[in-house]
């Protein structure tokens, strides 16, 4: 996610940016800069890559004067570029801003604005906000930015400076966080309260709608309609390390708590609701060329890979197109059967991990169109495919995979949404689908609000030495992924299967010391589901189950059971996973594991 810092008092402001931003460094950028107001007017200096590059720029040439803005870039809209990075200006070069967050309209607003003769330098939705205040300047800047985000649609951390008002900072909140640091004689801005701790624990927390208007001697806050709010002061207690994570022990944790929202920024501009369709312009493909896919591919390793396996349960049961996953580290070792008809569909959190970026050269050689499923925006695997759709779940830091994951599943909804129309989905059934995807950030916020009944089961089970995870259909990949983050984290055995499968092998290792994870949604095999249970149950396993129904059944077969909110059998993984998540959480912890770094692993792996 990016990271916004702010400025204004007696100061040099420039230093005190960069500082702010190398402390925000580990929430992960690909690009930064800054912008000052001094006497010559706005000046704006940027660089891609490491806040060492940016410095490098400004040795010798920094700008000075007392004002100013700085930003980190993690790219949502156009590559990691210097051009791409923030600060952007209006068409005057007098206006400054720096932008956290997705605007949803951007594409028509930046469309009419062309039309009034404005020239865009960038590929981002952040410009347009610079050109829009622009052209709403009429000498005061607070007033401006107020009337433009009338008409702005999405979620922004926003910070504007401008040549002609060198006494005054215009912040505004929508879905992104921002805060106000009041320190003595001089004020800032950040998104992360990491960037201002060295020189204030004052701060005032905005909320969604408001602005905040700095100048030297004070700060006010308003929203669109009044234009003075009074909010409380408070004092951050929290030491940096805590604050760099959020609040959170583990970076973790804070990316399991972040799942509404990253889901959300997932979602956001893509949903049709009338058509009960998604906009998935990122495909490069016409409606014609969609309905010709015969045959897909996905292709992925891990976490990835099991977002991958309810791909195709989605895809094949939606859009009827014949689907198979294969571990992008066997792809291109077997002679994989594809050609120009096949689509094959890579899935990455980093974009960088050499066996899939191998799967897709093999699938290009062989005249397969190839698409991409990532979060890093500009990453290898993004620049190589031939279309895609960025994730937006913004930097995981964590090694296990946890917000990419469900990012991964909404996604490939969408792509699944945007065929399955074009094919044999009616429109009822696509807007219900639509219609249960908006519910399921807050059903998601449900769940975690009860993280702690899942930390007491930590309690009882965490010097277990074995775990099988059992699931069926759209929930069997969920098993799988709930039994990966148990061992990669806490170090505990875990498979998972489907759940008929245990008879067939598995069903040897239950005994009184087995946790059996059963992931039970009511769907149309819940009933061969609880007779596994029973199975499980007459060998003295202990059963602990994911549902959403606590029938008698459950309450009769189980020794834990949590009930997850409804939602349609399809979207169900982005459910039930959560409280897996949690779990393995919880146990690594209770097992004094490095849960962020797990021995052995990395976060991108770049090697075979
Ligand atoms: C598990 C995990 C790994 C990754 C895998 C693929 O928690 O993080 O299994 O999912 O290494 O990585 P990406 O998605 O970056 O290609």
């Amino acid at each position: 996610m990016c990271g916004i810092v702010g400025y204004i008092g007696p100061r040099q402001a420039a230093g005190l940016l960069v500082d702010g931003l190398r402390r925000m460094e580990y929430r992960g950028y690909d690009s930064a800069g800054l912008a000052i107001v001094n006497g010559h007017g706005v000046e704006v200096v940027k660089a891609a890559g490491k806040l060492d590059n940016l410095e490098q720029r400004l040795q010798g040439a920094t700008p000075t004067g007392t004002l100013g803005i700085g930003h980190t870039r993690w790219a949502t809209h156009g590559a990691p570029t210097t051009t791409n990075a923030h600060p952007h200006t209006d068409q005057s070069g007098r206006i400054a801003v720096i932008h956290n967050g997705i605007i949803e309209n951007a594409g028509a607003l930046r469309k009419a604005l062309e039309g009034r003769g404005h020239v865009f330098k960038s590929e981002t939705d952040t410009e347009v906000l610079a050109h829009l205040v622009g052209e709403l300047y009429a000498g005061n800047l607070e007033e401006a930015v107020a009337a433009a985000l009338r008409d702005v649609d999405g979620a922004y951390g926003l910070a504007f400076v401008s040549a002609d008002e060198p006494g005054v900072l215009v912040a505004a909140r929508k879905g992104s966080p921002l805060l106000v640091g009041v320190g003595d004689g001089e004020f800032f801005v950040a998104s992360d309260a990491s960037a201002l701790l060295e020189h204030t624990r004052s701060v005032v927390y905005l909320d969604d709608g408001e602005m905040a208007v700095l100048s030297r001697d004070g700060y006010r806050i308003r929203n669109l309609e009044t234009d003075f709010i009074d909010k409380p002061v408070n004092q951050i207690e929290w030491d940096l390390a805590t604050i760099e994570r959020g609040g959170f022990d583990h970076f973790m944790l804070k990316e399991i708590f972040e799942q509404p929202e990253s889901l959300e920024n997932t979602l956001r501009g893509h949903l049709l609701d009338d058509e009960g369709s998604a906009r998935v312009h990122g495909l490069n493909m016409t409606d014609d060329e969609l309905k010709q896919i015969n045959r897909i591919v996905i292709t992925a390793c891990g976490t990835s890979w099991h977002s991958a396996l309810i791909g195709e349960y989605m895809l094949e049961e939606l859009a009827r197109i014949p689907v198979e996953v294969e571990y992008a580290s066997e792809f291109r070792y077997r002679n994989p059967v594809v050609d120009e008809k096949t689509l094959v569909i890579a899935i990455s959190q980093s974009g960088e991990t050499a066996d899939t970026l191998a799967a897709i050269h093999e699938a290009k050689l062989r005249g397969a169109r190839t698409l991409g499923l990532v979060n890093v925006v500009g990453s290898t695997i993004a620049r190589e495919v031939d279309g895609g759709l960025y994730l937006r779940a913004g930097p995981e830091v964590g090694v296990a995979s946890t917000k990419a994951f469900t990012s991964q599943v909404a996604a490939l909804t969408l792509v699944t949404l945007r065929l399955a129309r074009l094919r044999n989905l009616g429109i009822m059934q696509g807007r219900a689908i639509i219609e249960g995807l908006r519910k399921i950030p807050a059903q998601i916020r449900q769940i975690l609000d009860r993280a702690h009944e899942i930390e007491a089961l930590a309690d009882q089970f965490w010097q277990s030495n074995n775990a099988l995870y059992l699931g069926r259909g759209v929930n069997f990949p969920v098993a799988l992924e709930g039994a990966l983050k148990l061992k990669e984290i806490s170090y505990i055995h875990a498979e998972g299967y489907p759940a008929a499968e245990m008879k067939h092998g598995p069903i040897a290792l239950i005994d009184e010391n087995m946790p059996v994870v059963f992931i039970a949604p009511k769907d149309t095999v819940y009933g061969k589901i609880v007779s596994n249970i029973e199975e499980v149950k007459a060998r003295g396993g202990r059963v602990i189950a994911i549902v959403n129904e606590r029938d008698a059944d459950m309450a009769r077969l189980t020794d834990f059971c949590f009930v997850i909110p409804t939602t349609l059998n399809v979207l169900t993984p982005l459910l039930t996973i959560i409280p897996l998540q949690l779990f393995s959480y919880y146990v690594a912890l209770r097992r004094g594991c490095n849960v962020d770094q797990p021995r052995n692993l990395a976060k991108s792996v770049t090697v075979e």
